[in-house]
Order: C-alpha cells, then structure tokens, then sequence
C-alpha cells in the first residue's frame, strides 16, 4: 500500500511533458468551450434566414450597430467585414495617406502596422512600458515628426494604454487616435469604454475574440463627420442610409464634388444576429473572465519566477483575450522559456503561447511584398523598413518573459484557477527534470 502511495506521488510531481500524469485531465475536465452558443444563436440565425433579408442594412445590422455604439458609449458604430479593414478604414476616413507617419506599438498583431502599409502610410514602430506591454506614450512623445498624422494604440495582454498620457500628445500635436481594441470588447479606462476615447475605435470579431461572428469588425466614433466618411468607405463611397438609388449614381457620398472611392466591407445579417447576441452574452463573460484572473493574479504573486502583468488602477473593468503573466527563468533554474511553455500546456491540456513577435522581426509584417512596390521611391522602402526601429521591451517581452493563455481558460471556475496555479508550482519545483 505504502509502496503504491509512493508510485502515484511519483508520477504526480513527474511532468507531464516526461509522461507524468498530467494536472488537469482534459478528457474528463475539458475547458470551457469558445465560442459560446445554443438556441438563442440557432433561432437568431434562423430567423434571418427565413426573412430572406440576409445583408445590406438588414435589421439584426442596424440592432447591433445601436446596441454596440450604446455600449461602448460613442454616437455612431458600424460593422464591417474583419477588423483589419477597421483601421485602414479609419486612417482613410482621417486623411491619412501617401507617406504620412501612424505610430503603432511593436508589440501587437501585424494587422495594426498592415493596415497603415496599405495605404502607403509609414508605420513608426515604438516600444511598449516594461510592465503593461502596451504602448508607452512618453516614447510615442519621442517619435513624434512633422510627418505624423495618427496614434494607433492597442490595448492587449489583460492590460491598458495610458489613455490620460496619450491623449494630451495627441492634442498637442494634433494627431488622430484610433484605438485598436480588437482585443477589449467591454474594458474601461475610468468612466470610459475602450473605442470611446480616442477618436475611433476599431473592433474585430474573428473567431477568437471576446465578441465573434466567425470574422467581422465595427467601428465606433462620436463624430458625425467622420462615421459618414466610414460608412461610405465601407459601402462602395456611397452615403451612409441613402444607398437605394445607388446603382443609378445616387446617394453617393460627396456628391457635392468630394467624391470617395472604395471597396464593399459589409457584414452579412447572419453575422450581426451572432453578433446581438455576442454583445448580450459579454458583460457576464467579462465578469467572470475577470474575477477568476484578478484570484489567479493574486495567487501567481506568491509564486517566486512569476508576475502578472500590470493592471492599472485606472482600468475600471478589464476584458482579457489574451490572458497573459510574465515569467523569469532565473527562479525556474534557468529553464529556458519556450521548455516552460510546452510543459504548461502538457500540464493543462491547453495552447500556451508567447506574446507577438515584434513587428521588427515579425515575418507577416513583410511591406516590401505589395504589388505595387515599383511604383514606390526607395526613400518610401527605407521608411517602412520595420527593422530599422530598435524595440528592446517588445523583444524582451517576446523572448523571455510572456506566457499567454486563451480566455476560455478564464471563463470556468475557481477551481481551475487552482488547477493552472497548482501546474505552475509543480513546474517550480520541478524544474530540474527539464534540464
Ligand atoms: C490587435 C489586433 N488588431 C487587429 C486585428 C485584426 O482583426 P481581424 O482578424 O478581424 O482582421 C487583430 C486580429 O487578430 C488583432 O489582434
């Protein structure tokens, strides 16, 4: 019996990743699942169906548009097909064109700085804080030239962008703020949502994110200047709500001379019925996402070799897609990072994964590859080089520190907090194995 005792101890402080019985049977205990539906989705969708009003304007478009702008607090929103084309929407609807600088933060997904190479704008890669990962404004203070026209910051990693130190640069200088808040449906600097204190927001609904429709986007603005010029970017340049006659040449946006051109980045009925209910189900998704990271947090401090990342006393509501902790491999006994990362997911049956690889590094974010490269200057080619900027936290961030987990891992109970804290420890003190 004794012996037997021995055994099982044995293989429970033997990692998983070295054939040890792992912390969390995910065969028994899966995670929750993502994305999150059942007949409300089934009878929204069809609806829709039935209706035969599948796109254009349809009424489950206009609920959700009003039901997000009254959300996230602005006057205006409008879906639209992903939220890449949100933010060159948006730089487009600022006036931002041909060689004009958008500072981006390093560390995000490529689509930020993407966005700005597809209008041949120039993205200024700068460097995030230490311990929020986000955009550090008193470097975007330092990037700043007679040439810039936007500030995109992102707010990722269960973290904020210092929205207070940002904006007074913005004015000072008077540049655009759009906010990439493709990872905070729902978080809140202070008495404002994220996507309603900059000048637009810009959300994503792709398959991962807190809020999904399998793809989709929205944007968000209290300018009415502005949502006329987004909705006609989105809808082929015509004007926003006048597109009946638009195949005779009416209702085109501009009409006065100031014509718009562009492409069709609608969504589909089908796609804003999924997202009204989205929008429902997040505030509750939201709350328990966050209660169970501000315990696990809690508890992750009195592990030595880990810390989570920051959260500002000023974010008043957090909402985490990336839920993310910082890791020192010095109270791990050197054990390099990516061997602690596949040792937490064979310990919890789950994706363990970095931060983005900085955009100096990242090969998506590759410009030079547009077709319409010939026609660009040299001088343009050496702007957009990302490599020429020097992001010494993203890269830290990236290489030695990050450890980032999907948010359906949040969306249980205490109990798995306890199951992920317990596999971490069980690394700690284990650590020597992996050597
Ligand atoms: C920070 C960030 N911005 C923009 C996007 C682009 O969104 P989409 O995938 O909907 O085009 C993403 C998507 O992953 C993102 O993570």
């Amino acid at each position: 019996m004794l012996r037997h005792n021995h055994g099982k101890g044995e293989m429970m402080s033997k990692l998983a990743v070295k054939g040890g019985t792992p912390v969390r049977d995910v065969k028994s205990n899966p995670w929750p699942q993502w994305p999150v539906w059942d007949e409300r989705e089934e009878k929204a969708l069809l609806e829709v169906l039935r209706s035969g009003v599948w796109s254009y304007n349809g009424p489950k478009e206009r609920q959700f548009n009003d039901a997000f702008a009254r959300f996230i607090g602005t006057d205006y929103a409008l879906s639209a097909a992903n939220g890449t084309i949100t933010l060159q929407l948006a730089l487009e609807a600022c006036g931002v064109g041909y060689g004009d600088e958008v500072i981006v933060p390093g560390l995000t997904w490529q689509a930020t700085a993407a966005a700005a190479v597809d209008i041949n704008a120039v993205p200024i890669l700068v460097d995030v804080t230490e311990d929020t990962w986000c955009l550090d404004p008193t470097k975007v203070a330092e990037a700043v030239t007679p040439r810039t026209k936007a500030i995109i910051p992102v707010h990722l990693y269960g973290s904020f962008v210092d929205m207070d130190a940002l904006m007074p640069i913005a004015e000072r200088h008077g540049l655009w703020v759009i906010e990439d808040c493709a990872h905070k449906h729902g978080g809140q600097w202070k008495d404002k949502k994220a996507g309603s204190i900059g000048h637009i927001g810009s959300f994503s609904f792709q398959l991962s994110k807190l809020m999904t429709a399998g793809e989709g986007g929205a944007l968000t603005t209290s300018n009415p200047q502005l949502w006329e010029k987004l909705d006609a970017l989105r809808n082929c340049g015509r004007r926003p709500e006048d597109d009946s006659d638009a195949d005779k040449g009416a209702g085109v946006y501009g009409d006065e001379g100031n014509f718009i051109q562009s492409g069709n980045y609608r969504i589909t009925d089908f796609q804003a019925a999924l997202l009204v209910e989205a929008l429902e189900r997040l505030p509750e998704q939201n709350k328990n996402r966050d209660e169970n990271a501000m315990y696990f947090n809690a508890q992750l401090a009195e592990i030595p070799g880990v810390l989570p990342v920051r959260r500002d006393e000023r974010e008043t509501a957090e909402a985490y897609f990336n839920f993310a902790f910082r890791y020192h491999q010095g109270e791990f006994k050197g054990l390099p990072i990516e061997a602690f990362r596949a040792a937490l997911a064979a310990e919890l049956g789950c994706g363990v994964e970095g931060s983005y690889e900085p955009l100096n590094a990242c090969p998506l974010y590759t410009p030079p590859t547009k077709p319409w490269r010939h026609k660009l200057t040299d001088d343009y080619f050496a702007r957009i080089d990302p490599k020429r900027f020097d992001l010494p936290v993203c890269t830290r961030v990236y290489r030695e520190e990050s450890v980032c987990l999907h948010h359906n891992v949040l969306m249980g109970t205490r109990a798995d907090m306890d199951l992920m804290l317990e596999a971490i420890r069980k690394i700690h003190d284990n650590a020597d194995a992996l050597m």
